[in-house]
């Protein structure tokens, strides 16, 4: 509700498939896992309720068997106890205890033992992003700055996308603080702990057709925590590797300028979570509206002019000149762009009046 009346979208504007918007719905299980835990809450529901029917029931009972008679009163015998009676009202909910237990704790085991044939992909966390590579693809890499895309949400982009059928390992990470990576649709969340890999393990059910479902950031991380959302994209195992190509290339398009082009390479790098670019305030980093020729103060004292080569060099190896007043949070870009993006993003950034 405070998200929409953010502007934020709905669960069900995310994903394309069934997220239902129906506050009673369990959430669409795409895991074998998600459904043995969706076994057990049921289980642990369904025993609730019958433990709560006959605790309230006999609570019920009593008070009409016992209440007082219409005339006179009514004389209590002493009472004692029930040796026979309190020995099952403990034993048999013990044993129930133990079965959620064991239920639970061999679900627990199964989630974070990936098996060894399990497809691997890094997930990094930083302020306010999550990066995703595949090291068996050439490293190539989603983010989620672009999971909902502008204009209509054309160009928007998975944040994550796996094949269907085949057991995938994330090994989670962070670059900052800590983050937590959740996929509800997979009931999994566990913590992206900066200096730290985190696994957790799934295998998405084949349905034989693509599907979209939201994932968030669900460890307080900061006053853009919100804002760390994106989606995953199960593919038939057939698709998953055209659909990976496709959704990860980065290069200039037939009709496109540079300027545009390098725009595309800001968003999808996850630039715009700390830079400004249509108006000079500050986020994480410096606004880069109206910058190109401005002389910067530098944290050691000195003065830089920004032009392409301190683009360039900020940009790969962004500690080597900090602008005072700015904490050193952004990742470095070495070997994660090309020339020819570089190329666009300084032509982009010069563009910015
Ligand atoms: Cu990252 Cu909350």
């Amino acid at each position: 509700m405070i998200l929409a009346l953010m502007g934020a979208p709905k669960a069900s504007d995310v994903g394309t498939a069934p997220m239902s918007d129906s506050p009673w719905a369990l959430l669409p299980a795409m895991s074998k896992n998600a459904q043995a835990i969706d076994d057990l809450y049921v289980f642990i529901t369904v025993l609730c309720v019958i433990s709560f029917l006959m605790v309230v029931g006999a609570m019920f009972y009593f008070m009409w068997k016992y209440k007082k008679p219409e005339s006179g009163h009514r004389k209590t015998h002493p009472i004692t106890h029930s040796g026979r009676l309190e020995f099952a009202w403990s034993a048999i909910p013990a044993v129930f205890l133990v079965v959620i237990f064991a239920w639970g704790e061999i679900g627990f085991v199964e989630q974070f033992s990936p098996p060894d044939d399990a497809m691997t992909i890094y997930v990094t966390g930083q302020k306010w992003d999550w990066t995703v590579r595949y090291p068996d693809f050439n490293n190539r890499e989603l983010n989620s700055a672009n999971a909902l895309g502008k204009d209509g949400g054309e160009d928007r982009k998975p944040t994550l996308i796996v094949p269907e059928g085949v057991p995938v390992r994330l090994v989670l990470t962070s670059r900052d603080v800590i983050h937590s990576f959740f996929i509800p649709v997979f009931r999994l969340k566990r913590d992206a702990v900066p200096g730290r890999y985190t696994t957790y393990w799934f295998e998405a059910i084949e349905s034989g057709e693509a599907r979209e479902y939201p994932l968030f950031c669900t460890e307080y991380c900061g006053d853009e925590h919100s804002s760390m959302i994106g989606y995953v994209r199960i593919v038939p195992r057939a698709d998953f590797e055209a659909e990976l190509l496709e959704a990860t290339k980065l290069e200039l398009k037939d009709g496109e300028t540079m300027e545009q082009f390098g725009g595309r390479v800001f968003k999808s790098s996850g630039c715009p979570s700390c830079h400004n670019v249509d108006n000079p305030e500050k986020k994480t980093g410096p606004s880069l509206f109206q910058a190109w020729g401005r002389t910067e103060q530098l944290a050691d004292g000195s003065s830089i002019q920004i032009d392409e080569n301190y683009v360039r060099e900020s940009v790969l190896d962004p500690t080597a000149k900090m602008v005072a007043g700015y904490a050193p949070q952004m990742p470095a870009f070495a070997g994660r762009l090309n020339d020819d993006q570089l190329d666009a993003l300084i032509a982009y950034i010069r563009s910015l009046k």
